[in-house]
């Protein structure tokens, strides 16, 4: 792995300092107040915090303003993304519904309906300023569903891949994070970043456990927790962990989390709850603690330390850490 950025060597760091990692860039300048995770500049000052977005990652710099601002309430008052589904379609249909009293004809084209029904869809969402992909999922959601009433499936069949789905993607449309799963190469890159005393670790959302398991088996003086709100993950990676005795897995959402306790806060999420996350992760770690995000920048703040992973997909982590903030030391 090479560690492309940065900001501070600290002694004590054992995974900065004894990893194979190459610094390539150091940051400017080693001053407190810019070696804090998130400067005064990104914390208050809009036009900093797009400046800080538009460096190397492509997901991040799509995050609107809006966006980065974001926190606990405004992820609250956000219109839930299945209701903004399912009123682009209804309002579609009802367009279509009207339409056809006017134009019977068009009953006996079934086809033709359901291609406009999918096209209106897709152009409510556009109106709603829903991301792209969405209006895709519009256009071609009708038009799945009358291909498979075409098959001969029995209909439980669908609600028992419905429930299957559920069980392993849970709310994904509401969380933003699908399941993907962290592979061995950064497994080793994290092992790295571990305190060299024994500490406590946490993966936020930790999928079906494997990242964590590998983790637990290296390091047996620490103690390691995976959150995971889907059902059947939740269920795999309890029962897959259930003989490494310092590791537990626990179902719940990590958003109810305190993550006073670790000294090492693992994501691999999504470029969506970013913004939350390094709000999160301001309010509740302690100083000289570690975030490390997996793929995805937090807008705003600065990584101590950004290190490309030696694997097919070019991972690359971002490191952050919390200084300045306060709060205790990091926890032995
Ligand atoms: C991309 S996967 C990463 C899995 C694992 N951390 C790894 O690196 O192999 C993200 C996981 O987070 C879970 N997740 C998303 N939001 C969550 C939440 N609010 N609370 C708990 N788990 C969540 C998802 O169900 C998914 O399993």
């Amino acid at each position: 792995m090479r560690t492309q950025h940065a900001s501070a060597e600290r002694g004590g760091e054992r995974g900065l300092h004894h990893s194979r990692s190459i610094v390539r860039e150091v940051f400017a300048s080693t001053s407190l107040t810019q070696r804090f995770i998130l400067s005064p500049a990104s914390r208050h000052n809009r036009s900093g915090e797009r400046a800080a977005i538009d460096q190397p990652c492509p997901a991040a710099r799509r995050l609107s303003a809006e966006t980065l601002s974001m926190d606990d309430e405004e992820v609250k008052r956000r219109t839930p993304p299945l209701v903004a589904a399912v009123t682009a379609q209804g309002v579609a249909a009802a367009f279509l519904f009207l339409a056809t009293t006017f134009w019977p004809q068009g009953l006996e084209a079934p086809f033709l309906l359901v291609f406009a029904q999918g096209l209106l869809a897709a152009a409510v969402s556009a109106a709603q300023h829903a991301p792209r992909w969405w209006w895709l999922i519009h256009a071609l959601f009708p038009m799945a569903i009358y291909g498979a009433l075409q098959l001969p499936i029995d209909p439980v069949w669908y609600l028992i891949a419905f429930i299957f789905t559920l069980a392993i993607f849970w709310r994904t449309d509401v969380s933003r994070v699908p399941l993907f799963l962290s592979n061995k190469p950064t497994a080793e890159a994290l092992l790295q970043l571990l305190p060299a005393h024994a500490a406590q670790i946490i993966d936020l959302g930790c999928g079906d456990g494997g990242l964590l398991r590998h983790l637990a088996r290296a390091r047996p003086d620490c103690r390691f927790v995976g959150i995971e709100h889907a059902p059947l993950t939740w269920a795999w990676a309890a029962l897959a962990s259930r003989k490494q005795p310092n590791l537990s897995i626990r179902r719940g959402d990590f958003w109810r989390e305190s993550l006073a306790p670790y000294a090492l806060v693992y994501a691999f999420l999504s470029p969506e709850p970013m913004p939350r996350l390094i709000a999160h992760a301001r309010k509740t770690m302690t100083d000289g603690s570690l975030l490390v995000s997996n793929s995805f920048m937090a807008p705003g703040a600065e990584p101590e330390a950004v290190i490309d992973v030696d694997d097919r997909r070019q991972t690359r982590l971002y490191c952050y850490r919390m200084l300045g903030l306060g709060r205790g030391k990091v926890p032995a």
